[in-house]
């Protein structure tokens, strides 16, 4: 399943990343306000419970977070800037890193890093990777989730193309993607387009 987060907020400011002209300054900003935006859609159904509280005027019940514990889980290296402005939201989540690289020859992805919360499996994980482009790197993040133990897992993504969407569909059914914008397909070089170019190297001022 896949949720677009179609508020103007979100659309006007990935229009700006999209921009050519956007500097690191500006699209690093932009990418942290987006990801929280994207996070607080993706964290709407955490459970609450009421719990008793006293204000100043009276006792009363509230709603308070409950059930899962979380985690946050970056897929190295872009899915960082994703994961450093959410846990300002949920400043107790653990947060998890995991780094893969395509294999020249068998164009698989091969895991290099892999560094998660040891109780990940009692926690709602959110996997950050900022661009769904072929889903090859996700999918493996999530197969390496699962193996961990993790049984709720949400993919959030700044943009997807149809293609990565189509693949964690069909190896992770049971995975929410949740992304500003569905874009039109990937080019040649596995670039998404529209996009906004390597988000990576926009994120850090590398070529
Ligand atoms: N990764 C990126 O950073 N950009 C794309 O367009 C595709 C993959």
């Amino acid at each position: 399943m896949v949720t677009v987060v179609t508020h103007p907020l979100v659309q006007h400011k990935l229009s700006v990343m999209r921009d050519v002209r956007t500097g690191v300054k500006e699209f690093r900003e932009l990418a942290s306000e987006v990801s929280l935006l994207l996070a607080y859609e993706a964290m709407r159904d955490l459970e609450v419970t009421q719990e008793e509280l006293t204000t100043p005027i009276t006792t009363a019940e509230f709603p308070m977070l409950s059930g899962k514990k979380l985690a946050l889980v970056a897929i190295l290296r872009a899915g960082l800037i994703m994961t450093d402005s959410i846990v300002q939201l949920v400043p107790a989540a653990k947060v998890g890193h995991i780094g893969l690289y395509r294999d020249p020859q068998t164009l698989e992805p091969v895991a290099y890093y892999n560094k998660l919360p040891t109780d990940i499996a009692e926690r709602r994980v959110f996997l950050t990777d900022p661009m769904l482009a072929t889903g090859g790197s996700a999918s493996a993040a999530i197969a390496s989730l699962k193996e961990a133990g993790a049984t709720t897992i949400k993919l959030m993504c700044i943009l997807a193309a149809p293609e990565g969407v189509a693949v964690i569909e069909r190896d992770h059914p049971d995975v929410e993607i949740v992304v500003a914008a569905l874009d039109s397909h990937l080019n040649d070089h596995g670039y998404i387009v529209p996009g906004l170019g390597d988000a990576g190297d926009r994120i850090y001022g590398t070529k």
